[in-house]
């Protein structure tokens, strides 16, 4: 399946040295929420993820621990990093880390181009530095120490005393690319979604913007600058180039053709280096710049910015140790309207959990395929004539599947979930009203039964093609319930802009007995 157009997708990197927590797990489903789409869709797609594993934060986190910092992140990054991606269900082309050779190599040259192009040049510096931020503070996000901290300048995000570093560095003209910059935003309107984060960041790039410094001294966990060793990249242009390496950028000219441009998904933390500085990297080394940079919001626990730091940090395993991965998938996915912040409650989810999962999905698709069993031996049974009402499902059914493949188009997953779910309530409410049980009692009813359970069946059919990108177990075990499995061929190949057509599933099929999807779940 690569005929498609291409589909390059990617998360931040992130750094080891957090425990990962449900910020962190937000981002990473929503990608592959998209990214399953576009697989399933038969484009060309490709889903990175990674760690950032450079600088001064990570290096002061291994002396801390009195290790090297390799091996420090390398414990990190096998002991809580890459289990994430299973307990979150990602399936994920490709995990980056930024100390391997290929991402080693691929910045080499990619910053040796930036000095040849003459966008280098080597200045003296002095700067008030954030290590939690790895970023030297602009005025407005440095405030004046209280407490502890009298008299000193702290940083506005981290509340953390600043470093005030004095170095000579080399600096990337980024100032030139103002122009281009705001060029870029007024031709390509998508650029920077949502509309938000598209304001934000032309009023920072408006407002002017000052050379960066790309290259630090003072220590040396990071990728040597190539022409003066005594220097290593700044780890925030390292890590932005993790988007160009992996897709083989300074190593596989083809695959780097094939894949690029990129779209960027990414908290709105980190949004200015993704649609300011990347970009303007882009352009000055001659390459195509990224699709897109989608911006989310925060998660907030207790009205607050969810962190570690101020211990609201809640590990992804609490959530799924109880509702397992697809609740925690879907919660994230569909209560939250994507690029806005959204308040996390354990009371919200168990609520949603049990109306919308449970009662709404699961026991539909229980309901009919026990009626199947019952009624029919569990041979899924031909539809007769159709009647208005079963007309009116199959126009819900194509509506909702145009509706969520243009909503997946802008990168709302919440929409696409909403116009999914229409296919839920409108099958159960279509199962009330048409009672099959009543139906099941007149022999000379048989028939219209056939009709409303297969109109049922293939409803399920369908929801089980649409909703596999988000919610992939229960998708999968609704298909192999419904017999699909062997009829249709495999889930993940059911093309997903195709699925609101009708008459797919196939009478005559055998269904399989279904445990239920989503389980109730005591004292949640
Ligand atoms: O910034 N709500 O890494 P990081 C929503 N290494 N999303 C959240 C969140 C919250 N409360 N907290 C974190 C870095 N995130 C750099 C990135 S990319 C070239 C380098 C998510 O570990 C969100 O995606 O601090 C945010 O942008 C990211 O984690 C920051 O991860
Ligand atoms: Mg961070």
């Amino acid at each position: 399946m690569s005929t498609g157009r291409s589909f390059y997708i990617t998360t931040p990197i992130y750094y080891p040295s957090d425990v990962p927590h449900i910020g962190h797990g937000y981002t990473t489903v929503a990608v592959d929420a998209l990214a399953r789409w576009h697989r399933q869709a038969g484009d060309d797609t490709w889903m990175l993820t990674g760690t950032d594993e450079h600088g001064q934060k990570m290096l002061r986190a291994a002396s801390a621990n009195g290790v090297t910092p390799q091996a420090w992140v390398d414990k990190l990054v096998s002991e809580a990093w890459f289990p994430l991606l299973r307990t979150l269900d990602v399936a994920n082309d490709d995990f980056i880390r930024t100390t391997q050779e290929r991402h080693e190599a691929g910045v080499k040259s990619f910053v040796q181009t930036l000095y040849d192009r003459g966008h280098i040049y080597a200045g003296e510096y002095e700067a008030l530095y954030c290590v939690g931020c790895e970023e030297f503070k602009p005025d407005s996000e440095i405030l004046d120490g209280t407490g502890a901290f009298e008299g000193l300048k702290v940083c506005a995000i981290h509340s953390r005393p600043l470093e005030l570093l004095q170095e000579k560095n080399y600096f990337f003209k980024l100032s030139e690319f103002q122009e281009p910059l705001l060029r870029l935003y007024a031709e390509n309107p998508d650029f920077v979604r949502p509309e938000s984060a598209r304001n934000e960041v032309i009023s920072f790039v408006r407002s002017g913007l000052k050379d960066l410094s790309i290259s630090r001294s003072a220590f040396d966990w990071g990728i040597t600058v190539p022409w003066d060793e005594s220097h290593v990249i700044y780890v925030w242009v390292d890590a932005l180039l993790n988007y160009a390496t992996a897709v083989g950028y300074g190593t596989d000219p083809e695959t780097f053709e094939r894949r690029w441009p990129a779209y960027h998904v990414v908290g709105k933390d980190i949004l200015r280096f993704h649609a300011v500085i990347w970009p303007a990297m882009l352009m000055a080394a001659g390459l195509d710049v990224p699709r897109g940079v989608f911006g989310h919001g925060w998660l907030l626990v207790g009205g607050e910015k969810m962190s570690k730091s101020k211990a609201t940090g809640i590990s992804p395993s609490e959530i799924i140790d109880v509702f397992g991965s697809d609740a925690y998938r879907f919660y994230f996915l569909s209560a939250i309207a994507f690029g806005q912040d959204g308040s996390f409650s354990w009371e919200d989810l168990a609520a949603r959990y049990q109306a919308e999962l449970a009662n709404g999905f699961g026991n539909l698709a229980s309901r009919t395929i026990a009626m199947i069993e019952r009624y029919f031996e569990g041979i899924v049974p031909p539809p007769a004539e159709y009647a208005e009402a079963d007309l009116a499902v199959q126009k819900v059914v194509a509506d909702a599947a145009v509706h969520a493949d243009a909503a997946i188009e802008r990168f709302r997953i919440d929409e696409a979930i909403t116009s999914i779910w229409t296919i839920v309530d409108a099958l159960n409410g279509y199962i009330t009203e048409n009672e099959p049980w009543a139906l099941a009692k007149d022999d000379s009813r048989r028939a219209r039964l056939g009709t409303v359970l297969y109109t049922a069946a293939e409803g399920l059919r369908a929801l089980a093609v649409l909703l596999s990108p988000v919610t992939p177990i229960a998708a999968e075990k609704l298909w192999v319930a419904l017999g699909a499995a062997e009829s249709l061929g495999r889930l993940q190949d059911q093309p997903v802009r195709e699925a609101g057509g009708w008459g797919v599933l196939t009478p005559g099929t055998s269904t399989n007995g279904l445990e239920p999807l989503f389980p109730r779940i005591d004292n949640a």
